[in-house]
């Protein structure tokens, strides 16, 4: 009772102290007035974030530092906090800020809600391969309610980044390999953040990362040069960042890579040119996790000052943890190598996703024990996860149509490490779970079936803790446990093998230069297979993994990434045909490491060649071009069947507009949801022209024997691009249409543009 009337006197008080001659709706008039209240330092206080005092998500400084930063802290020389979990300790911090330093400016919280919060949903590699965009602006809705009933008011989400390599870790937190779905789905997640009114307490600013072209780096190595033509970057890996910003996003966050010999935080030709130029961002730009000082090592900034004045100068206008402004803004200042109008743009931004967020009306409206006990981890928030989940699985193959098994009457044989670990699912970037929360395989099978399951982990994965900062210790060598798997799986009649990563063996700094399964879980599973060929493949895992001795052999395998807190349920319901798999693949599955970076929207070039045959063609004397499993692929429990694609004529011009249409029946006996894909191919251009692109996708549903037409408007927005005059354009000439379940379609039909 006490402490809720201090609150209310505390936030009167804060209401008056903060009250300007005009009333609060004028932003711009409440900034400028307390910019004109703040010193330089000050200013340059809002423009440093540090870590809290909870685990750390980079490197840290050396013992010690946290006694400078209370004193950092209370002379106003803090603007953000990251990694500060629970609203006990979001308010203590809030409040030193509040009350004890000389203006009371409010610290905004920062944190990385990925995949949610506590309750955690598939990884987004996961939730992008349900094409349903509407689940997953829910589960961003889902993760922003517990985030901020946490006390937090701002997420490092949605990481929007383009990629095609899958020995690039991080490839588990973005939406896949194509811009225009990655584009939707950046949208879907900024709206699912902020919602409709970023000063509600449920809501929270998010921030489009990691800008630009994180997500190409030289053989996949994290952190690595990437090296991409500036074509490349508008039309691939640009316009995710630019839906992002049209949803709304407050914030961006640059990236620890060189971009064409350029650190992405130094860069004036992103965040001053591109960002904050061309395209209006009004919001502000963190730096990631000591990126500024990372300008050092990257052989661009002399040293500490000399990278703070680079980095500002540039457009950065948050340091997230190299403490470089606050150490060097202020002389850069005085010296004249820096000028102030930077400090307050910088500062200016960063109270104005304050003030958005409502934090100067009321500092602790995030911070309520009640709500945080009674949103985070609820019974509807688990229920979201396990909806997010089942739409997140690939049907890869189920040949014979082992899959969906019985529920009763069946001997299954389950095998695995995976099987049993409930707390691999949550996979990297897992915010605040709780460890070993995920609900196992072995549990889902048992809760939604009756048939007798025997559990025979047969190998090691891997050996003690896991967590963001090492290793994790994989068992290469003891295969004492293949024995009693192989008993076990002989007489079953029918055996689920679950294999791939750990949670955290992908994700930030996991770079593999393999794609197999770790350990020895392929020669275990092969081992399986001489005992018993009626394998489920159960596959949980963070990226593309290579499966090409398994799809040869292996009758049925399912794709089940990380999927979260509910992952044992949603593959049970799966497995026991409860939910029909819909998911389809947004990444490219190469049959083996040496084809990465691998992806369908490639150029054909000038010797395209239709097989390895042909030596002196674009192909590998030891495997097909092709990728395994390709960019839209997923098989359902039952089948459908498209019809002729038509147009509804050969040419338009770019005033008017061309349908397609197609009719599509299930043909089998499970109803079933199917991704339509749209695809064009732009047959020649001023620049080399993809073999196609996606351009629209529909999600239905059909019952057995149903047929729904499905029909895309094309119109000139269908057919522009970032061309050679540097002008965002459609060029006239022929197009393809084709409309499939996945990018491999070839049937199509033809147009022309005409002036
Ligand atoms: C990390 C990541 C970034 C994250 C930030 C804060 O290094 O690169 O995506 O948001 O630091 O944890």
């Amino acid at each position: 009772m006490k402490s809720t009337i201090l609150k209310l006197i505390l936030s009167v008080f804060i209401a008056f102290n903060f009250s300007c001659d005009s009333n609060h709706s004028d932003k711009e008039v409440f900034i400028d007035d307390l910019l004109s209240k703040m010193t330089l330092d000050e200013k340059i206080g809002q423009m440093n974030q540090y870590n809290g005092f909870w685990d750390a998500t980079g490197p840290l400084p050396n013992a010690g530092y946290e006694k400078n930063r209370y004193d950092d802290l209370r002379n106003g020389m803090v603007g953000s906090m990251l990694n500060v979990i629970g609203v006990e300790n979001v308010y203590a911090l809030q409040k030193i800020a509040v009350e004890e330093t000389r203006l009371g400016i409010p610290l905004i919280f920062g944190f990385d809600v990925i995949h949610g919060y506590k309750t955690i949903s598939p990884i987004p590699l996961g939730e992008s391969a349900s094409w349903d965009i509407k689940a997953i602006e829910k589960s961003a809705r889902v993760a922003a309610e517990e985030a901020a009933a946490a006390g937090l008011n701002w997420t490092f989400a949605p990481m929007v980044d383009i990629y095609r390599d899958a020995r690039w870790g991080r490839v588990m937190e973005g939406a896949g390999e194509d811009t225009y779905l990655g584009s939707v789905i950046a949208a879907a997640r900024v709206k699912g953040f902020q919602g409709s009114d970023l000063s509600d307490f449920s809501t929270i600013a998010a921030c489009a990362k990691h800008f630009a072209a994180y997500g190409f780096p030289e053989a996949g190595r994290d952190y690595n040069t990437a090296d991409i033509n500036k074509y490349t970057l508008y039309n691939n890996v640009f316009p995710p960042f630019k839906a992002a910003l049209d949803a709304g996003v407050k914030t961006f966050m640059n990236s620890f890579n060189t971009l064409n010999e350029i650190p992405a935080t130094g860069s004036k030709f992103l965040q001053r040119e591109i960002l904050k130029g061309k395209w209006g961002f009004d919001g502000f730009v963190v730096s990631d996790w000591g990126s500024i000082g990372e300008m050092i090592p990257h052989g661009y900034a002399e040293d500490g000052n000399h990278a703070a004045e680079l980095a500002i100068n540039a457009g950065s206008d948050m340091d997230m943890e190299s403490s470089l402004y606050v150490t060097e803004l202020q002389s850069l200042v005085k010296e004249g190598k820096v000028e102030e109008i930077l400090i307050d743009d910088a500062a200016r931004r960063i109270l104005g996703v304050k003030y958005d967020l409502g934090l100067f009306e009321n500092p602790f409206k995030y911070c309520d024990k009640e709500r945080e006990k009674n949103v985070i981890g609820s019974k509807e928030n688990q229920l979201a996860a396990l909806d997010m989940a089942k739409k997140s699985i690939v049907l890869l193959k189920n040949n014979n149509q082992l899959l969906p098994l019985k529920k009763k009457g069946q001997k299954i044989t389950l095998i695995g490490h995976l099987a049993n670990d409930n707390n691999s699912p949550l996979g990297n970037w897992r915010g605040a779970a709780d460890s070993n929360t995920a609900v196992t395989v072995l549990e889902g099978l048992e809760a939604y079936g009756e048939n007798s399951i025997t559990y025979s982990k047969g190998v090691d994965l891997y050996y003690g803790e896991t967590n963001f900062h090492s290793r994790v210790n994989l068992n290469h060598t003891d295969k004492t446990g293949f024995k009693e798997a192989k008993i076990a799986a002989k007489f079953a009649d029918v055996v689920v093998m679950v294999l791939g990563e750990e949670g955290f063996q992908s994700g930030e700094g996991r770079s593999r230069t393999e794609l197999g399964l770790p350990g020895l879980q392929q020669e275990l599973l092969e081992e399986i297979y001489k005992v018993n060929k009626n394998i489920v493949l159960v596959l949980m895992n963070g990226r593309p993994l290579n499966l090409t001795w398994a799809d040869k052999n292996i009758p049925t395998i399912l794709e089940t990434w990380h999927l979260g807190s509910q992952s044992g349920n949603a593959i049970a319901e799966v497995i026991y045909g409860n939910y029909n798999p819909s998911g389809k693949l947004t990444m490219s599955f190469p049959r083996n490491v040496g084809q990465s970076p691998i992806y369908y929207n490639y150029k054909k070039t000038g010797r395209p060649g239709a097989s390895s045959a042909e030596v002196t063609t674009s192909t590998y004397a030891d495997v097909e071009n092709s990728p395994l499993y390709p960019f839209g692929y997923g098989l359902s429990y039952t089948n459908f069947d498209y019809s002729e694609l038509k147009l509804s004529g050969d040419k338009m011009n770019r005033k008017n507009m061309i349908s397609a249409s197609i009719n599509i029946t299930n043909s089998g006996d499970f109803k079933g949801k199917e991704v339509v894909q749209m695809y064009i191919r732009d047959h020649s251009g001023s620049l080399a022209r993809p073999v196609k692109e996606l351009k629209g996708f529909e999600l239905i549903e059909l019952n057995p024997g149903e047929t729904k037409e499905v029909v895309f408007q094309i119109d000139n927005s269908s057919l522009t691009y970032f061309t050679v005059n540097d002008k965002w354009e459609s060029e006239i000439g022929k197009f393809s249409v084709y409309i499939g379940s996945n990018s491999d379609v070839q049937k199509n039909k033809s147009f022309n543009l005409t002036n």
